[in-house]
């Protein structure tokens, strides 16, 4: 067992690093308060090869690895929990599956536009009738010669309103169980008969879109069809194993956060006459953030090597993300008591953290979901 970073892992670190400071940490307070979509951002870090993490040199990634990806989402999600899940969804929820089940037709058109960060990814599963349960969607989609009519609505996706490429989980049989009769598809922006419903308004992540989906007699060609018709629902739960890792990466960004502007105010702030810092009730939670932090890094980075390395993942995921988001909801909580009423208020970033870890506990599998990825694999 080596610990090490590669000198490959060490660049993609210090890049994506000097991307979070230079680029995000002065825009991340306006992202949240004006809810504005960072797709200059995104468009940056395209320039900076951190559209293409898992893209291969040959259609135009930085190819670094579901570990490299991880240390460099620790970084970006550390400065902007907005533009880290635009780039986890874009990242791990598109251009991974694409490239795993994708033909040699829909890599060479796709992989490049997503790498450079000229075109934006997005993947759709949810609906009113399916979250947790997710193999209970109802959209559905019909043959017809070469197309498929997709009718429906989907909800919750991430960069709906920015996004020029959608993975569209669909039901295209609906006689056999739910989870055997489901067909990825690869649906275009401005494909006729397909608009962008209702936006959210969020408690957190307020720059990230969550939007709508509408599909009326939407034709998608066949050849569109992401991996074999009917195999939706198995690509869909392996790309979200991927995900989880990039939501729990999130998660450690947002608790690192927490912790360094609780260690900053801690020496700063007097009260009784010397600094918070020197009482051991602002020690203990000083210690238990980093303990918790440790941790989690570890179990993401465990979970991003196994994947790296094609071995089964889902367990470390489920596990990853479970420990990270609840140590980044734990740091959050910690961060605002240690710095009081201050932590109350949008003039410290702890307020922002407070409300962006929480949803690292419901997006992408919930605690509970997890939970049951988690026994399921013990008990089986
Ligand atoms: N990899 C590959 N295949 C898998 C798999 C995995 N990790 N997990 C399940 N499957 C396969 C199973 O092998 C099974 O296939 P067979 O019948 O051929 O064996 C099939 O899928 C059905 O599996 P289950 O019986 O386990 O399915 P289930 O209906 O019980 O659901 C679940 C399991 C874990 C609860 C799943 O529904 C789930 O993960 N729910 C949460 C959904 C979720 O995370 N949604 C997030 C939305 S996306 C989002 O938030 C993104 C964003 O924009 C930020």
């Amino acid at each position: 067992m080596d610990f090490h970073l590669t000198e490959d892992q060490k660049m993609i670190r210090d890049a994506a690093r000097e991307f979070a400071r230079e680029v995000l940490a002065p825009r991340a307070a306006e992202i949240d308060r004006d809810g504005r979509f960072p797709m200059e951002e995104f468009r940056e870090a395209g320039r900076r090869g951190f559209a293409g993490f898992l893209v291969p040199e040959e259609h135009g990634g930085s190819a670094v690895g579901n570990v490299g990806m991880a240390l460099a989402m620790f970084e970006i999600n550390r400065a902007c929990a907005s533009t880290g899940v635009t780039l986890s969804v874009h990242n791990s929820l598109v251009s991974a599956p694409l490239l795993l089940n994708g033909t040699e037709e829909q890599k060479a058109k796709w992989l490049p536009l997503l790498a450079s960060g000229e075109v934006l990814g997005a993947y759709s599963l949810s609906e009113a009738v399916s979250g947790s349960d997710a193999a209970a969607l109802r959209c559905s989609a019909v043959r017809d010669g070469d197309h498929f009519v997709v009718d429906g609505t989907k909800l919750w996706v991430t960069s709906g309103s920015h996004a020029g490429l959608f993975i569209v989980f669909v039901r295209t049989n609906p006689s056999v169980s739910n989870a055997k009769g489901i067909t990825a598809l690869l649906v275009e922006k401005g494909t006729p008969g397909f608009s962008v419903g209702k936006k959210e308004e969020k408690m957190g992540i307020r720059g990230s879109s969550t939007t709508e989906l509408v599909f009326e007699n939407c034709r998608v060609p066949a050849a569109n069809v992401l991996g074999k018709v009917d195999d939706g629902f198995r690509i869909a739960m392996h790309t979200l194993d991927g995900g989880r890792i990039g939501i729990a990466s999130q998660a450690v960004g947002i608790a690192e956060a927490c912790l360094e502007a609780s260690v900053k105010y801690a020496k700063e702030r007097r009260q009784f006459g010397k600094p918070i810092a020197s009482f051991q009730a602002i020690q203990w939670k000083i210690a238990e953030m980093g303990a918790r932090i440790e941790a989690a890094r570890l179990l993401v980075l465990r979970a991003a090597w196994l994947k790296d390395l094609g071995e089964p993942h889902s367990f470390e995921a489920a596990v990853a993300k479970l420990e990270a988001s609840r140590t980044a909801n734990f740091c959050g909580r910690e961060a605002v008591q240690v710095h009081g009423g201050a932590g109350y208020l949008v003039d410290f970033p702890v307020e922002r953290h407070f409300r962006d870890a929480r949803i690292t506990e419901i997006y992408e599998g919930t605690t509970e979901i997890q939970k049951l990825v988690i026994a399921r694999h013990l008990l089986r």
